[in-house]
């Protein structure tokens, strides 16, 4: 089982998202010792923003691109390479000013790619192509709004996942962690709970891609 753990948030080690997806990594390898875990952290290593060149690089084939232009697409081609390959994929994702971070958005950027990761059916209609991935998205926030309309965050991550084909998420979220140091310790201990209660066994995610 092969599992792709995305971190983005700017506070390292400090993080709680990263603290909640270290838990369910510690969690799916005693379920499976033989998983192997890919971990890109992009809040200590941003991906540049999908600009112009960017787009520029991708629409122009490949027998014409310039140099720099190749090392843009090669880059694209890595990180879409490494989300396919995945059994299991884990986004830790902060909440910043109610939403995702930049640096989170860009990687969705440069992985939402026509024709690799969606297309469209002949009639027009959207079709991921990121299937059978047994996908989790670990938030942490400083206050409280799972469940209510504060939470701008959860209804873009499952449109947006949804587009590219992966449409199960999970999400769990640790809240309250600018509340005080009690409302943060209980908002971790029941995200680690609820990290606790599902089944990371490797036979899920086979069933799932079947
Ligand atoms: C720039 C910034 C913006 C933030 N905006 C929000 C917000 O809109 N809503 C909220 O509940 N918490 C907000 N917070 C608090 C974070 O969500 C909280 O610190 C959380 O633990 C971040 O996740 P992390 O620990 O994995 O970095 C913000 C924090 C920062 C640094």
């Amino acid at each position: 089982m092969k599992t792709l753990v995305i971190l983005s948030s700017i506070l390292g080690e400090r993080s709680h998202s990263k603290q909640l997806a270290d838990h369910m990594v510690a969690r799916a390898k005693q379920a499976d010792p033989a998983a192997v875990v890919t971990v890109r952290d992009i809040g200590a290593e941003p991906l540049p923003y999908f600009d112009g060149a960017t787009a520029g690089a991708l629409f122009t084939p490949a027998d014409v691109r310039s140099v720099e232009q190749q090392r843009i697409v090669e880059r694209s081609d890595a990180l879409v390479a490494e989300l396919m390959r995945a059994d299991r994929i884990v986004f830790a994702v902060p909440v910043y000013n109610f939403n995702l971070p930049a640096q989170f958005k860009t990687y969705l950027d440069h992985v939402a790619r026509a024709g690799v990761t969606f297309r469209y059916t002949p009639e027009g209609v959207p079709e991921g192509l990121v299937k059978g991935k047994q996908v989790f998205v670990l938030t942490a926030r400083g206050g409280k709004a799972e469940g209510t309309p504060n939470d701008t965050m959860t209804p873009y991550l499952r449109q947006m996942l949804g587009f590219l084909g992966m449409n199960e998420v999970t999400f769990i979220a640790a809240e309250g962690m600018a509340m005080g140091e009690v409302a943060a310790l209980e908002g971790v201990a029941l995200a680690r709970q609820r990290i606790d209660a599902l089944d990371l066994a490797p036979a899920r995610g086979a069933l799932q891609a079947a």
